[in-house]
């Protein structure tokens, strides 16, 4: 039985993420999503709406559970019984972002780091880019989950109120 960790701060999650989610799968037998809850930075969703929505949108992906997690990534793999860290790269900038982490993981309780490419169609795709364009209007219902675009719709005007 294989079981990887996926993490991430999922603010909101998106279809990228959802496709490493499943090319991962495709690899092992589970995937362990870890939400970082840490609450330094501010959020548009809350740690429990991103674990809440993350568990609607895996919840057809057998081996896929959701978990919150405030502290190093490397002791919530312990945690996990996590054989790995599985990251999504979209281009080469988030490899150069994600190569010293790798390290560092490594070098803390020797835990590597898979990388899997996403799909061209879906590598431009961030959960940034998806809420600044989300809130000028523009249309991202080819870029998150149904339900992701439901809240994603009602927080937004709730904020604009
Ligand atoms: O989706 P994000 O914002 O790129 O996810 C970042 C996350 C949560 C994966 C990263 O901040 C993280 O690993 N946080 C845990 C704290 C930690 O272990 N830091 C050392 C990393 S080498």
């Amino acid at each position: 039985m294989s079981r990887v960790l996926f993490p991430g701060t999922f603010d909101p999650v998106t279809l990228g993420h959802l496709d490493v989610i499943e090319s991962a799968l495709a690899l092992v037998d589970e995937v362990v999503v870890g939400v970082g809850v840490n609450a330094a930075k501010s959020r548009l969703f809350t740690a429990e709406e991103r674990i809440e929505v993350l568990r609607e949108v895996t919840a057809d992906l057998p081996g896929v559970s959701v978990v919150g997690f405030s502290g190093l990534l490397t002791e919530l793999c312990v945690e996990q019984g996590a054989a790995a860290i599985v990251k999504g790269l979209r281009s080469s900038a988030d490899f150069d972002y994600e190569l010293p982490m790798a390290h560092m993981n490594a070098a803390l309780t020797g835990v590597r780091t898979l990388f899997v490419p996403t799909s061209p169609r879906l590598s431009f795709l961030s959960s940034s880019l998806v809420k600044e364009v989300a809130s000028l209007g523009g249309d991202v219902s080819t870029m998150v989950p149904d339900v992701v675009l439901a809240r994603l719709t009602a927080r937004l005007a709730e904020r604009a109120r």
